[in-house]
């Protein structure tokens, strides 16, 4: 497995895999890899592609009193997850690299950033959207996965992808979770064992509403005080969002008679957590 730093090294090493007939497939990530990104790795080498893995902590991403500073860094971890899951490359830019002094480009992309995390978190998206147009341009892929925990970037991605003819297959990956639910994610290391407890909460809500959807229930009004409700009887959190959205739009529905997505965004003891189940009409 290669680890490259220089994004020269890493164009020549691409174009040497392009030219011998390699096709690519590409894993961004932040890092702090968990059985999440090695399901993402895991896809794109069952296609049969050279799988090449960012690791890049995306500063742009972060808002001014977010977690930039103290987001899980482990690159030996990290590296040898990677060599074990069966990467080809590990590419790790520094951040002048990747933001150049004088750089001022942004993509941004409305409608779709309107709901769910983009009032929460204003300016994620534009610099989720501007990283990954740039790594999808200098990688080059085939195909990119992402997983569907963050299904609001994946539609970001998908739409972007789209509107500017990138030309890569983008593959969402299904949510891995934990033995009691919790989706996995780089931030559960933040919890306590008291607040990684009380995180169960938040899958609860969302089962209990696809079950509910399942028996009958359309009201969206009445599934969303239904999730607040289990996520109010763990314990203290803070609830950004338990919303009923339509799955492409991401619009908020009143009445579920297509294609849905149940998407919930909590703060357990500081620590920011999403999820969503997608439901099928
Ligand atoms: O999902 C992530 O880890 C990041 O948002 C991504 C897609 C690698 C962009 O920095």
């Amino acid at each position: 497995m290669l680890l490259i730093r220089k994004l020269r090294d890493l164009r020549a090493v691409l174009d040497a895999w392009r030219a011998s007939g390699a096709a690519i497939g590409f894993v961004p990530t932040m890092g702090a890899l968990h059985a999440g990104h090695m399901s993402l790795i895991e896809a794109a080498r069952r296609a049969g592609q050279r799988v090449v893995v960012s690791i890049f902590v995306n500063p742009t991403q972060f808002g001014p009193n977010e977690d930039f500073s103290r987001y899980p860094r482990d690159e030996e971890g990290d590296a040898r997850q990677c060599r074990a899951a069966g990467a080809d490359l590990i590419f790790l830019p520094p951040v002048e690299a990747m933001y150049p002094p004088g750089s001022v480009t942004r993509v941004h992309l409305s409608k779709l950033t309107d709901t769910l995390c983009g009032p929460f978190r204003p300016g994620h998206f534009d610099g989720v959207a501007t990283i990954v147009a740039k790594l999808l341009n200098l990688v080059q892929p085939a195909a990119a996965y992402f997983g569907e925990k963050d299904a609001q970037q994946l539609a970001v991605i998908r739409r972007m992808v789209a509107d500017l003819d990138i030309p890569v297959r983008i593959v969402g990956c299904p949510t891995v979770r934990e033995p009691d639910g919790l989706a996995m994610s780089s931030r559960n290391r933040y919890l306590s064992p008291e607040h990684r407890r009380q995180a169960t909460c938040i899958f609860a809500a969302l089962r209990q509403a696809a079950a509910a959807i399942a028996a009958g229930q359309r009201d969206a009004a009445k599934l969303r005080s239904d999730m607040r409700a289990v996520l109010e009887a763990s314990g203290p959190l803070q609830i950004e969002y338990a919303e009923v959205v339509d799955a492409a739009t991401l619009q908020p529905l009143e009445q579920i008679s297509s294609s849905a997505l149940l998407a919930i965004a909590v703060r357990i003891g500081g620590t920011r957590l999403i999820d969503n189940v997608s439901i099928a009409m």
